[in-house]
């Protein structure tokens, strides 16, 4: 794969530079200049480029902070409305769920980075197919390998030593990689269906029995047709979607790392529908103890409970280390964003300053922290947009409260 994986980006790399110097001549000698949007040209190339590159660009249409309005609008196609899969893959797909042909023809729902979905109405119930695009798995396997290289580029940068750089982006390329096994797509809906029983959260039912290799059959939940947006009020599906997020990682650890808005959809009463559970992790007890401490250390306002935390689940100490200067380091951080409303709060800049202390004093931590910040990264800016003045440390802090006297004790 990897000589012809390399020409092909670079074919569509070239293809790309080529169609946006045409559209930009063309609006250049129509006088239209100033109208020229070369990030229309962006999503295709993506695609092109293959699975992992849509990923991305899935989670940069969340990030404000990093793109503008015009960017985001462009990249918010690649989150259900991907390209069709080939007819004649999803036909054969299609035929093999029951003995029975669908009553009416079957309609597409959605196309993601991986697969595309499909509503069969059969006479006694209506199921959504998800069939795998044909070459995913090689091409997301050769994206993710390139994603470790990169990463140890990056490594090496000053900025970046001392930070599990290599470690993180190999936790989350490998999570990514494995959601091309559609089984284990349907296992993580059952253990998701568990884990958020008591919410008003709907996941589909998988049916195991009538899936195989390129194809998941689940139960189809009507929220995907309906129009986009919240319900009701903003705090209300802002604090849903949080006690969803939160539940996934204090109270089971088990966390839906692809929580953006093409994931998910509205009942008309509110209950909020989670589809795509492909990539997602188990936390280990430790980490989530860990991170249930410092949260909470947070929230309250103790930057000490949370430095401690942090020492806690270190990999590595350096016998230098001083402890105190350390925790100064931490509470200063902990009080300057304690109880803030989700408008002045940002999920990356506090990361990056809390690895920044901890790279000064060089304190190494578990690679398995990338998933927390990762499921917090793709939803905060939508919470920020339905509730600003939400604080949602104090939506976290009851769920933690409730969950971890039940996490396992283990060694440290
Ligand atoms: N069970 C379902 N019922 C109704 N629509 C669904 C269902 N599952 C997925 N969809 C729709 O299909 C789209 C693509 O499915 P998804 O599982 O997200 O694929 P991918 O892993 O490629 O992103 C979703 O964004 C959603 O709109
Ligand atoms: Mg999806």
């Amino acid at each position: 794969m990897s000589a012809a994986g390399y020409l092909r980006y670079g074919r569509h790399l070239v293809g790309f530079a080529t169609r946006v110097g045409a559209g930009w001549l063309r609006a250049t000698v129509r006088g239209r200049r100033s109208t020229f949007d070369a990030w229309r040209y962006v999503p295709d190339l993506l695609e092109n480029l293959g699975p992992g590159f849509v990923k991305m660009g899935q989670l940069a249409s969340t990030r404000r902070d990093l793109l503008g309005e015009r960017p985001r609008a462009a990249l918010r196609r690649l989150r259900d409305d991907c390209r069709p899969l080939p007819a004649e893959h999803v036909r054969r797909n299609v035929e093999r769920v029951r003995p029975d042909p669908p009553t009416e023809p079957v309609l597409p729902l959605g196309f993601g980075s991986i697969a595309g979905v499909y509503l069969a109405r059969f006479p006694d119930e209506p199921l959504a197919v998800k069939v795998r695009r044909p070459t995913v798995s090689d091409r997301l396997r050769f994206d993710a390998d390139n994603a470790r290289r990169a990463a140890r580029a990056v490594a090496i940068l000053p900025p970046a030593r001392h930070l599990p750089v290599r470690e993180m982006v190999d936790f989350l390329a490998t999570a990514a990689e494995m959601q091309v096994d559609l089984g284990r797509e349907g296992r993580n809906l059952i253990e998701l269906r568990r884990t958020l029983a008591h919410l008003p959260v709907r996941l589909p039912r998988a049916r195991p029995e009538l899936s195989e290799g390129d194809r998941l059959v689940m139960e189809y939940l009507p929220a995907f047709a309906a129009a986009d947006g919240p319900i009701r009020d903003g705090t209300t599906s802002a604090i849903r979607l949080l006690e969803a997020v939160f539940t996934m990682i204090f109270r089971s650890g088990f966390v839906h790392l692809d929580m953006h808005s093409g994931n998910f959809a509205w009942d008309p009463d509110g209950t909020l529908n989670i589809v795509d559970a492909g990539f997602a992790v188990q936390l280990s007890d430790r980490t989530r103890r860990q991170f249930s401490e410092f949260f909470i250390g947070l929230s309250f306002g103790n930057g000490r409970r949370s430095a401690d935390s942090v020492l806690r689940s270190a990999v590595t100490l350096p016998e230098s280390l001083d402890r105190e200067a350390f925790t100064a380091e931490i509470s200063h951080l902990i009080h300057a964003h304690r109880r803030l409303p989700a408008r002045d709060f940002r999920v990356g800049a506090f990361t990056a300053e809390l690895f920044a202390i901890q790279r000064r004093h060089g304190v190494f931590i578990s690679s398995e922290f990338a998933a927390p910040v990762l499921a917090l990264l793709t939803i905060e800016e939508q919470v920020r947009d339905w509730a600003p003045d939400l604080d949602f440390q104090v939506v976290a802090q009851a769920i933690i409260l409730a969950s971890i006297a039940l996490i396992p004790c283990g060694p440290e």
